[in-house]
């Protein structure tokens, strides 16, 4: 898809709409030498998002669309990303589905990455779904967005093992630290020679 030489970053843009711990671990590997991303943009559909200290923090453009109109924020965003060059879309726990125009228009370049072992377990609650039926294993996954949800190819998935008294809390801790090693490891991955 995208080529990278090794002397230009590729342009991303991290749509965030909470935490944003995962923004916070791209940017660092986005500084490290190996990285073949920049982050130019953080966009947000939420004012409030912690995330936005780290985009501040590091200096990022950061940009908040409220998805209110989201005809009208996605026209914005498209316009934003082509005029900054931005080949790349990494959503990190962005809560606003975009629609399948968005998609298309950006197709093959937005990742995501999802706290189950898709397919299983798309959507929200995936946690809470994963111990109601007992499983044995559960884990996240980067994978490219298509326009239906959470159904886009898999790039790379990272099981972890649900242990006797395992809370959604727990779960949930044990799977981010698997995220923030997957995302970086996808990006290096489809930008490998
Ligand atoms: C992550 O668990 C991610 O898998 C999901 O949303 C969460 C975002 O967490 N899509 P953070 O905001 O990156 O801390």
């Amino acid at each position: 898809m995208i080529k990278f030489s090794g002397l230009n970053k590729i342009k991303v843009c991290v749509f965030i709409s909470g935490t944003g711990s995962n923004l916070k671990n791209l940017i660092k590997f986005s500084f490290l030498k190996k990285s073949p991303i920049k982050i130019s943009i953080v966009i947000s559909n939420n004012p409030k998002a912690k995330g936005l200290i780290h985009a501040r923090k590091y200096q990022i453009r950061n940009k908040i669309f409220r998805f209110r109109n989201k005809t009208d924020d996605e026209k914005k965003i498209l316009n934003l990303l082509k005029s900054n060059d931005v080949k790349l879309v990494c959503l990190a726990g962005f809560m606003k589905i975009l629609s399948r125009k968005f998609i298309n228009t950006f197709d093959g370049k937005i990742l995501n990455i999802h706290p189950s072992l898709l397919p299983k377990y798309k959507g929200l609650n995936t946690h809470q779904k994963a111990l109601k039926n007992k499983e044995k294993y559960s884990g996240c996954t980067v994978h490219y967005v298509s326009p239906k949800l959470d159904s886009g190819r898999i790039i790379l998935q990272k099981k972890v093992r649900i242990v006797k008294n395992e809370t959604i809390k727990s779960l949930a801790k044990k799977i981010q630290i698997q995220e923030h090693k997957i995302y970086p490891k996808a990006i290096l991955k489809i930008f490998s020679p």
